[in-house]
């Protein structure tokens, strides 16, 4: 029951999940928000299996910003779409997943290799809070030139500094430095790239 955990809470769910509270996903406006970005999303990759090129026209529909050159391939998922700014020249390979309940910022020149998961919400470890359906959500930031291997996972609040490379199935649950190849589960960093 969303009184019992959010009483004296003027907020709305939505309210608090802007700020990076626990919420709940449910109330008109996210289940609203949610319908339509799994639509434009399920209509890019739709399009896209047909007109590669062509629809790429419809992310500016989809995301909150894309920047000049930028390719997409599909199938792509997202919660809403619109908390993912992407710079320019960037590429994302097929599969994409970005949860953006929070903001997803990518920066220029971006390279995404298959099967990608950027995920900014998490549910509570507490059993109680967790069969509640509580959540919370905090931002991703990937600088400018990262190349994300296949299958990398990106947990909420990370920022990955430019230029650094993420190897293939490597699970990212804390900021990498920019300049370095980071590899594994948890990812680490192995080398600098001079
Ligand atoms: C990380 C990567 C770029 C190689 O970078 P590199 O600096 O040349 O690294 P090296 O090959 O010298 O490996 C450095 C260490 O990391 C390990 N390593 C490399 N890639 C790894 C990976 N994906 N997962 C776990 N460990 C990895 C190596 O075994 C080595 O460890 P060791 O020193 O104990 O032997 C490459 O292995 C990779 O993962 N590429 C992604 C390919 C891909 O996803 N392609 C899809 C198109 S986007």
């Amino acid at each position: 029951m969303t009184e019992d955990w959010f009483a004296g809470d003027p907020r709305t769910n939505a309210e608090r999940m802007r700020v990076g509270d626990d919420y709940i996903a449910e109330g008109p406006e996210i289940s609203r928000a949610l319908v339509e970005g799994a639509q434009r999303a399920a209509q890019f990759s739709a399009l896209y299996a047909d007109s590669p090129d062509g629809a790429q026209a419809l992310l500016t529909k989809l995301l909150g910003a894309i920047g000049e050159g930028t390719y997409i391939r599909g199938p792509l998922f997202v919660d809403y779409g619109t908390n993912i700014t992407i710079g320019s020249g960037c590429f994302a390979n097929y599969g994409l997943v970005a949860l953006d309940v929070a903001p997803i910022t990518i920066g220029n020149d971006v390279q995404i290799g298959p099967n990608v998961q950027l995920l900014t919400p998490n549910h509570p470890v507490d059993a109680a809070r967790r069969r509640a359906k509580l959540e919370s959500a905090t931002p991703i930031v990937i600088g400018d030139n990262v190349w994300l291997g296949g299958g990398v996972i990106v947990l909420g609040g990370v920022t990955i500094g430019e230029n650094t490379v993420v190897g293939a199935g490597a699970v990212v649950i804390r900021d990498l430095p920019a300049n370095v190849v980071a590899v594994g589960n948890p990812a680490r960093v192995v080398r600098e790239i001079t």
